[in-house]
């Protein structure tokens, strides 16, 4: 399938270009990442299925629709991809989450997974997996490796800006899972930042370095 949906909404390209901003405070940082993924999951979850419920207004008995199909998991990649959570949380509060945790190994240079807290009933949730940024693409290959491992069998990949060597690689592995992003960037540094990107996503959303 390999398909990349660039989520173009206005307002999302709009707080892109303050989140890429080198003088935007970090409290701004979070709160725009937050927003656009806020937004980014309203579209994501777009054809989630409802299903009929019988109601009573104020005046008479009606039937409404509420979600009916599968629930929903949302994984964030340690560290950078837990600043996308709250956004998500605050338009599904009811959101299963669990977390992945890697770091790469001096050797190899290969993504080693170090935490990995999941939900149980992987199999039977839509499980949304959240990174920042879809740089080399490695971790996000390998977190789905998990995700799959663990029983799920509806992912998609939720990023705010991807570099076209990581979709490529993101493919190689995991055709399958759709990508979900607000800009494909240029391309990658040598040293492996996506160009012109943000910088690095956790030092911005916690304020390090
Ligand atoms: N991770 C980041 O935080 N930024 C990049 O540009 C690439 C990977």
């Amino acid at each position: 399938m390999q398909d990349v949906f660039i989520v173009d909404h206005p307002l999302i390209q709009h707080k892109l270009t303050y989140i890429r901003d080198r003088n935007t405070s970090t409290k701004m940082f979070k709160e725009l990442l937050e927003e656009v993924s806020m937004l980014m999951a309203y579209e994501i979850t777009r054809n989630l299925e409802l299903e009929d419920t019988d109601i009573e207004t104020p005046l008479v008995p009606t039937r409404g629709k509420v979600l009916g199909g599968k629930k929903l998991a949302v994984v964030p990649i340690l560290r950078a991809g837990l600043g996308m959570v709250r956004g998500i949380e605050n338009l599904i509060p009811n959101v299963r989450i669990g977390h992945l945790g890697m770091y790469r190994d001096h050797d190899t240079l290969q993504p080693v997974v170090y935490y990995n807290k999941l939900p149980q009933d992987m199999h039977q949730r839509d499980v949304i997996l959240v990174d920042p940024m879809l740089a080399t693409g490695g971790s996000a290959v390998i977190a789905v490796d998990e995700l799959k491992k663990a029983g799920a069998r509806s992912v998609k990949f939720m990023a705010l800006i991807a570099a076209p060597e990581g979709i490529r690689h993101f493919f190689d592995h995991h055709p399958d899972v759709p990508i979900y992003v607000a800009a494909v960037d240029e391309k990658l540094s040598e040293q492996g930042y996506i160009l012109p990107g943000l910088g690095d996503a956790g030092d911005r959303i916690f304020g390090t370095r």
